[in-house]
């Protein structure tokens, strides 16, 4: 199948170029696009034979709900059956944004998108590409994280053109993400707010308009026994094709241990990836060391975890030493993402 790909500007967006994506939307094709936190794949969400073409081309799942995209809060009385007082909140506050909602689901949605739930996940995301590309097609978009199932989220064009060309109709190839993880998936169903992935929107932001904010036991770490209730969260994700293995602890004790482990690793003839911090990059000397950004600025780190997974791979690594992050703010996510790259793989070191 033949790729266009198209440049477009999010600063100076090119109309012509968008409508013709847009249109490829129309007639049940598929589009992948910029979004504020990574690279979406794109369907009509209310074409069922569309939406498999996204399971298609990615090899996902079909137990994995997907997430249907709007632009404009009034469609969504079309896509759910009631929005609670509380989801309400939720949008005024962060939509348009990197958060989803999960809420009951009308029959106009097909069950391919919800796995059979009777709930679905929505978001408005601010990307302006993504915004007006979902306008000007005038229909609900269907889309999940543009990378094949189970790779590290495209963060980057040139992950999406790595993984789906040949696989979908469009490729938009608009700049680099700016969040750099994956949407905030919140439980709006109930009272009280329940995070079923973090994300961007984290819980101390969404404890600013809630008195109490619920966090899915299943996704805190050591609890992999239970099922989350986020039917994605199961699945080994993000994995570059060398073995992940995080360290946890004081900073002193944990370069100790790398030091150690890939002394051990290379005397076995194995190519070794150092996956590190601003902060301690200078004391590693040998193998691929690539840092993620500054322990003091989380978000550096976010936005280019996924990025640097998949240098790795460029790079043909055997095994990756990567450091943890301190479990606050938005390193909630990306230590998420990070124990799933590692396979649920850590080792606590030092005090
Ligand atoms: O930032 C994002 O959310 C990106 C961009 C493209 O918007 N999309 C994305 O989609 O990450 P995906 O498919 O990779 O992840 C969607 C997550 C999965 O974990 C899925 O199981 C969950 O949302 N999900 C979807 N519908 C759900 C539902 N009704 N109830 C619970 N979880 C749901
Ligand atoms: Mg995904």
């Amino acid at each position: 199948m033949e790729t266009k790909v198209y440049e477009i500007d999010p600063k100076a967006i090119d109309e012509a170029q968008l409508e013709a994506s847009a249109q490829v939307l129309r007639s049940g094709g598929t589009v992948a696009f910029p979004t504020e936190t990574v690279y979406g794949l794109g369907a009509n969400a209310l074409d069922e034979k569309a939406v498999k073409k996204i399971f298609e081309a990615k090899g996902r799942p079909s137990d994995n709900p997907l997430i249907v995209h709007i632009s404009k809060l009034n469609e969504l009385d079309a896509l759910v059956e009631e929005i609670p007082p509380n989801a309400k909140k939720v949008m005024e506050r962060f939509w348009p944004g990197p958060i989803t909602i999960i809420l009951k689901r009308t029959d106009k949605i097909p069950d391919v998108i919800t796995a059979g739930l009777d709930t679905v996940a929505i978001r408005m995301p601010s990307h302006p590409i993504a915004n007006k590309l979902i306008e000007m097609a005038g229909v609900p978009v269907a889309a999940p994280s543009a990378n094949l199932s189970g790779k590290p989220s495209p963060t980057k064009a040139e992950h999406v053109i790595h993984d789906l060309k040949g696989k979908v109709d469009v490729i938009i190839s608009g700049g680099n993400c700016d969040v750099g993880l994956e949407s905030t998936v919140v439980d709006m169903t109930g009272n009280i707010p329940m995070i079923l992935r973090p994300g961007g929107v984290t819980k101390e932001h969404l404890e600013e308009i809630f008195e109490k904010v619920e966090v899915d036991k299943a996704i805190e770490e050591g609890n992999q026994a239970l099922t989350p209730k986020s039917p994605g969260m199961k699945y080994t994700h993000y994995s570059p094709q060398a073995e992940v293995i995080i360290l946890e602890g004081d900073m002193e004790s944990v370069v100790k241990a790398i030091h150690k482990l890939q002394e051990e690793k290379e005397a076995q003839g194995l190519r070794v990836g150092i996956m590190c911090t601003d902060e301690t990059k200078k004391l590693y000397k040998n193998g691929v060391v690539i840092s993620m950004g500054s322990r003091k600025d989380l978000a550096t780190i976010a936005n280019h975890l996924f990025a640097v997974l998949r240098q790795f791979d460029a790079a043909g690594v055997d095994i990756i030493y990567a450091e943890g992050v301190e479990q606050k703010l938005l390193g909630h996510a990306v230590m998420n993402r990070m124990i799933k790259a590692a396979g649920y793989h850590v080792v606590k070191v030092g005090r």
